[in-house]
């Protein structure tokens, strides 16, 4: 889920939410898009959403050995901080102007990046695309905008992987009065125009799942949630949701304050992942 940012999705927000995102990301899911592709030795893959690359990050070693990505976001800092992430993660890099070519133990991969706003045309992938992946994207995306983008799928007949889409699930442990209330505002705040017109938000998932099923694609789905024990990551979703429940101002500010400063041994978010085929 995407709008715990500490400052917008600021690279340093990415990194602080990446090994949570690693760790969530459901298994048997990455398994159906591996196995799909497990016949072929190259691959060209368009990452929708971006940010600093953690999409390539997670799934590089589960797809073919050479692989040729293509990473598209509208925010320029989030895609220059990607080129440098990527190159220090990779055993080998260089760059060519905003390009880089790297190898990571048997994996070779080249890296293009494109500074594009796709909320008003959803098909921001290049000729020769032949999986689309999203991490984190679509809970910000409109119920039409969904519907958009996967038609545009249907009409190149494009895989997708698309993980972390929030589903409306926030569990705290232990229990404290004001859960229901903030959980409800919260997921309210959610629905709030992020640049598709109204988000789908906790409808997301469900969006999504039912558009590729309705346009004929075969889908494996698994739940992907975040499970968050007491740590930086968790004191700033806590702080995240707090700030989205006083910007609508229906729970009460000193009732809110202690539910974000409260003990929590635990916190989970609910994410649902998707693999999606023309079947
Ligand atoms: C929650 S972040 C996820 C980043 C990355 N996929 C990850 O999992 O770490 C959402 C990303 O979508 C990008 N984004 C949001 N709206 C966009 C739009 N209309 N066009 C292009 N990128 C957009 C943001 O700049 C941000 O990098």
């Amino acid at each position: 889920m995407e709008c715990f940012a500490v400052s917008g999705f600021s690279p340093a927000w990415l990194a602080l939410r990446e090994p949570a995102d690693k760790a969530a990301r459901n298994p048997a899911v990455l398994t159906a898009c591996a196995d799909f592709f497990a016949a072929r030795s190259e691959l060209s893959i368009c990452d929708l959403g971006a940010g600093t690359g953690s999409s390539l990050r997670a799934f590089a070693d589960r797809l073919p050995d050479r692989q040729h990505w293509t990473l598209v976001d509208h925010d320029a800092d989030n895609l220059a901080a990607a080129l440098q992430v990527l190159a220090a993660w990779a055993d080998e890099a260089s760059h060519q102007s905003t390009d880089l070519t790297l190898r990571r133990g048997r994996k070779h991969i080249t890296v293009q990046t494109r500074v594009h706003d796709f909320a008003r045309e959803p098909a921001a992938w290049p000729d020769g695309t032949e999986l689309v992946t999203a991490s984190a994207l679509f809970d910000l995306a409109s119920a039409a905008w969904i519907e958009k983008c996967v038609s545009a799928l249907t009409d190149k007949q494009l895989p997708l992987l698309a993980t972390l889409t929030f589903d409306g699930k926030i569990h705290s442990e232990p229990p404290h009065p004001l859960d229901e209330a903030v959980v409800t505002a919260f997921c309210l705040h959610q629905t709030t125009d992020k640049g598709f017109g109204p988000a789908a938000g906790p409808q997301a998932a469900s969006c999504l799942e039912r558009a590729l099923e309705k346009a004929g694609y075969a889908t494996t789905i698994g739940e992907s949630p975040w499970v968050l024990t007491p740590s930086e990551l968790l004191h700033a979703t806590a702080t995240g949701i707090a700030d989205a429940v006083t910007e609508l101002g229906s729970v009460d500010a000193v009732k809110l304050a202690a539910w974000r400063d409260q003990q929590r041994t635990r916190l989970v978010i609910g994410h649902r992942d998707v693999f999606a085929v023309k079947a």
